[in-house]
């Protein structure tokens, strides 16, 4: 019997480079991406995948129930992995409303399903930021037993719909794992993010917005590394179990940005500082040893990575244009009936 991997998010960032992944390296599994398509959502990215016959597209509404469970009952599916949410940390301090909504009442609506209809594991892509923020201590890191701080609106969501999937497992036994990643980069990153957002203004010899003194740290971790993880986690995780993913990358904001302008050859003037993010969270910084022992090691350093990804940048304009002008293709004619 073929295997059915529920997708959720995957016409999104890290989603959407999953669902590429899943599809092109496992012929055998059926890959079904359920997206909302919201802002953040688009399907032009998966041009080279949308005519394979292991792939297909349902555009639904995680926190629509009825739609949810009726689709649940009819696959029965063998594994979801769960990226859909709302991800901008700065959009959850001006409407938290539609982060509660998708990230907390969205996951308790897939557990919901998963629990009626039986699964072989839910795998839950939650984020370094639940754990709140480190001090400038360069020998402190997140661990997997670090205490769930959350300090913005994202990640208060992120942590809630963690211990609903937490709580599935404790109460009904759902076979679960939860993975808690750093920052990602690399293709197909939406530009209102520090990174393509800096690369796509540069490129355009616009001024880059730096909150505050941009001396807060970020650890960060190419996407496709981040695949991998979530790929040995799915098939090789411990069930019950929560595994941080991160390369030990860390950097300051203004590296970052100095190092996307240097590689480009432009001008620092370009940099540009503005009134600091609301409870901007100082460090995060992964201790991934828990996941390395499971047999995960990233390929790529902060140096190939961000290389790689501007290169992505320079090939790809096109793409990222449309999505800035919100102008792509929403919807995808191949569309999945329920
Ligand atoms: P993204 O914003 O690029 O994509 C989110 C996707 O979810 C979009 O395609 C959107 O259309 C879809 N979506 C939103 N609401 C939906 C709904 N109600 N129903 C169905 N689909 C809906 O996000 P991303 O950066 O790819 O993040 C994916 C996941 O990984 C998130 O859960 C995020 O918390 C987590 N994460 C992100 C990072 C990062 O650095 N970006 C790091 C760690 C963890
Ligand atoms: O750590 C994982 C998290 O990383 C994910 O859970 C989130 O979904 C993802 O958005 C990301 O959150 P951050 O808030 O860390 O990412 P962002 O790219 O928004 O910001 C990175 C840092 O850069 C942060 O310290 C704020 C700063 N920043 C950001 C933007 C957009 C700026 O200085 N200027 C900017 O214009």
């Amino acid at each position: 019997m073929r295997k059915k991997i529920l997708i959720t998010g995957g016409a999104g960032f890290i989603g959407g480079n999953f669902v590429q992944y899943m599809v092109n390296k496992y012929l055998e599994y059926d890959i079904y991406n359920l997206d909302l398509l919201t802002y953040a959502g688009d399907l032009t990215k998966h041009k080279e995948i949308e005519d394979k016959k292991n792939y297909f597209f349902i555009r639904a509404d995680i926190a629509d129930r009825e739609t949810i469970l009726a689709l649940f009952e009819k696959e029965k599916f063998d594994y979801v992995v769960h990226f859909a949410a709302e991800s901008h940390v700065d959009r959850s301090i001006t409407d938290p409303g539609v982060f509660v909504r998708t990230n907390v009442l969205g996951t308790q609506v897939l557990l919901d399903a998963a629990k009626l209809t039986g699964i072989t594991k839910f795998i839950h892509v939650s984020t370094d930021e639940v754990y709140g923020e480190l001090d400038f201590d360069p020998t402190t890191f997140f661990t997997e037993e670090t205490p769930l701080q959350p300090n913005s609106p994202y990640s208060a969501s992120k942590a809630s719909s963690d211990l609903l999937v937490r709580a599935y497992h404790e109460t009904y036994g759902l076979p679960v794992n939860i993975t808690r990643c750093s920052n990602n980069y690399g293709p197909y990153h939406f530009p209102e993010k520090l990174i393509p957002l800096t690369i796509s203004r540069v490129l355009n010899e616009q001024k880059v917005p730096i909150y505050g003194d941009g001396k807060n740290i970020r650890d960060w971790l190419h996407v496709f590394d981040h695949c991998a993880a979530i790929d040995l986690v799915m098939h090789e995780g411990v069930i019950g179990e929560v595994y941080n993913v991160g390369g030990h990358n860390e950097r300051t904001n203004l590296e970052v940005v100095k190092t996307i302008i240097n590689v480009l050859g432009k001008s620092e003037e370009l940099i540009e500082f503005v009134a600091d993010r609301l409870g901007h969270d100082k460090r995060y910084a992964i201790d991934p040893t828990k996941l390395e022992k499971l047999g995960w090691k990233p390929k790529y350093t902060f140096e190939t990575g961000i290389a790689q990804t501007i290169q992505w940048y320079l090939d790809n304009k096109e793409w990222w244009e449309q999505v800035i002008s919100g102008k792509y293709q929403k919807y995808f004619e191949k569309q999945y009936s329920i």
